[in-house]
């Protein structure tokens, strides 16, 4: 026997959820034709007027409207005919300086949906999605959405968390930022600390390329370099600070790599490893942002970690007792939990 009230119940809930996933190439849209940033300088507009101050065909934005209406993202007041996106909403998606990039994480999500046969057949052992395979655009919107947040929080919050490594900063330290992809972490690092050098390292040649040209474009060439080059094979000694960005769990022998940064670490070095946040278990994580990340880590992190030798595939969301056993493993004495934040963990390691 099934339950008339559940299935009604389970229906509801998946309209909302389809309605969300045809909504998202609209938010994206919103974005790209300055919808959202008209409306937010604007205050309440009718179709007309947007679409004017847009150069927009009217009907289509007066349809656009409606969605957002009907999914909360703007309000509709119908004595006006007029709508308004209101502060907050305005906040997340018309404000570049926000710590939240919403739009990119939306875009990844539409550019992530064509890898749907290579994942059936990474699925299926037939053949392994790296991190090489995704599209084109899909390292730009990544780079973009990881470093909302890093703008916010890692020279005000995260570095000062790490014992003594913001005085090396301060001072000149040498610094390696490994899977750095296209260097945003590193570059931010690098302007708020000038008296530091700075390398970035990846095995992703598209994204080094265009590291380089940030590094160039932000006049900073002379103090920051990126190389293409693995987690276990990039060059250098007597690093103070060696970070990971969200991009340890990717990787296929995460014991190894650490064992790599450990030889290339001074004595008195650093590494931090930078990774969404997660509880001990996976009943812990079965909520709205566990639901998230896990959907990118059978996307993205697994079939990485599947298509490199070792095959340790972590996924996102690690235990903090994996990453001790890791850090123990490959020989360091001291490991501990230097931030959470309700998205991201802080892990610091000494030799
Ligand atoms: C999720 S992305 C994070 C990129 C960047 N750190 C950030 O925060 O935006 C993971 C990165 O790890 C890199 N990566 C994965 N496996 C690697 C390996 N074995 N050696 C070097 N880089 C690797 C990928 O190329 C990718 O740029």
């Amino acid at each position: 026997m099934i339950d008339e009230a559940k299935v009604n119940d389970f229906l509801g809930r998946m309209v909302g959820e389809l309605g969300a996933v045809w909504s998202a190439p609209l938010i994206v849209l919103g974005h790209d034709l300055g919808l959202y940033t008209a409306m937010a300088e604007m205050g309440p507009v009718t179709p007309a007027d947007l679409a004017k101050r847009t150069g927009t065909e009217e009907r289509l934005v007066a349809e656009w409207l409606a969605n957002q209406a009907a999914g909360g993202i703007v309000t509709y007041d119908p004595t006006a005919g007029r709508f308004t996106l209101p502060a907050e909403q305005a906040f997340i998606l018309a404000d570049p300086g926000s710590p939240v990039d919403l739009v990119s994480a939306f875009r990844m999500g539409l550019l992530v949906a064509d890898d749907r046969q290579r994942l059936a057949r990474a699925f299926r052992g037939e053949a392994p999605l790296g991190w090489h395979d995704h599209h084109p655009d899909f390292y730009g919107a990544s780079d973009r959405f990881f470093a909302a947040g890093y703008r916010a929080a890692l020279v005000r919050d995260w570095i000062p968390a790490l014992e003594g490594v913001e005085a090396k900063l301060r001072r000149g330290a040498r610094v390696a930022d490994v899977g750095c992809g296209l260097g945003s972490s590193t570059l931010i690092l690098a302007r708020a600390y000038p008296a530091s050098t700075f390398r970035g390292f990846d095995f992703h040649a598209p994204s080094i390329t265009a590291a380089r040209r940030a590094a160039a474009t932000g006049g900073m060439a002379d103090r920051v370099t990126f190389d293409v080059a693995s987690v276990t094979d990039y060059p250098g000694r007597d690093y103070d600070l060696i970070l990971y960005f969200d991009a340890l769990h990717d990787v296929g022998d995460p014991t190894a790599a650490l064992a790599h940064a450990r030889a290339a670490l001074a004595p008195d070095g650093t590494v931090a490893i930078i990774e969404p946040n997660a509880g001990e278990t996976l009943e812990e994580n079965l909520n709205p942002v566990g639901r998230l990340f896990y959907a990118g880590s059978t996307i993205l992190c697994v079939p990485s970690a599947l298509a490199q030798e070792g095959r340790l595939a972590l996924g996102n969301q690690v235990p903090e007792r994996r990453w001790r056993e890791l850090a123990t493993q490959a020989g360091y004495a001291r490991f501990r939990r230097a931030v959470a934040t309700p998205f991201n963990r802080i892990f610091e390691l000494r030799p």
